[in-house]
């Protein structure tokens, strides 16, 4: 994993989106994994600034998102169905039938899961994903203990991340769904490139443990150490409790400038 530490989020967030913006340029044709959550918003912002201000086409490009809650309508405003309209697709002039989300409202999760892992391997795969990552260590929806090989499928919450997300569900843990469809950790793995992003102290113990603890499946993202093109983007909050710190920035610094990102 290359751990990328930046100042602020907003720096973080900027050299990420430079990374999705020269896979999206070098092939107009790329098919990206795209993330919900508080984490990628200013990824997004800056994606949109780009296609706005410098021509970023996203005409061509494929997305497929990691998740969605089990037994929300697609207009439902905490879907992630809703979120990805909202704060990015809306505003870049991607088109309908390139966007794939999964359906939390199919009468048949088996079937789906199996049809969302057929059109992922249909459109050649994906080229770049982006990632957040949970306190609790998840990615997607994957929480401890799931498998490393697991594909698409139906997930139960875990409490921590049930608790993360009550804040979208007016503070009531009570109304934040349960269950969730979710690509598996197999499916994030094959992704030929990822982008990963953590921001804020709270994300701090598990950035460290996914980065520098044991791979564990009690630590979802720590299989991104096995990753063979794997970006961890976080902030100096995010990084603080990394015990090797000083070594990526200095890695990081004495890379060739056509190598960087931030
Ligand atoms: P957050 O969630 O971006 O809202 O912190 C990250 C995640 O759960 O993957």
């Amino acid at each position: 994993m290359e751990v990328i530490i930046s100042e602020t989020a907003e720096a973080s967030s900027s050299a990420a989106a430079r990374v999705v913006a020269r896979q999206v340029r070098e092939n107009p044709e790329s098919v990206l994994g795209l993330a919900t959550g508080s984490t990628p918003l200013k990824l997004y912002r800056e994606l949109i600034r780009l296609h706005r201000e410098e021509d970023l086409d996203f005409s061509r490009v494929t997305t497929f998102n990691l998740d969605e809650y089990v037994g929300l309508e697609n207009d439902h405003p905490q879907s992630y169905h809703a979120f990805m309209h909202e704060n990015l697709f809306r505003h870049i002039n991607i088109p309908a039938p390139q966007i794939h989300i999964p359906d939390g409202m199919t009468p048949d999760i088996p079937m789906f899961c199996e049809g969302y892992e057929r059109r992922i391997a249909d459109a050649g795969g994906i080229d770049l994903q982006v990632l957040g990552i949970g306190s609790d260590g998840h990615i997607g929806f994957n929480e401890p203990t799931s498998s490393f090989a697991s594909r698409t499928r139906i997930k139960t919450l875990a409490q921590p991340t049930v608790e993360d997300n009550a804040r979208f569900f007016d503070g009531e843990v009570s109304r934040v769904p349960r269950h969730c469809i979710t690509m598996g950790i197999g499916t994030i793995m094959s992704a030929r490139r990822v982008v990963m992003l953590a921001f804020g102290e709270g994300k701090a113990a598990a950035v460290a443990a996914a980065v520098e603890g044991p791979v564990a499946a009690l630590m979802p993202a720590s299989i991104l150490q096995h990753h063979p093109d794997a970006k961890f983007f976080a902030d100096e909050a995010a990084a603080s409790q990394l015990k090797l710190g000083d070594y990526y920035r200095w890695v990081y610094a004495g890379k060739p400038e056509w190598q960087r990102d931030a």
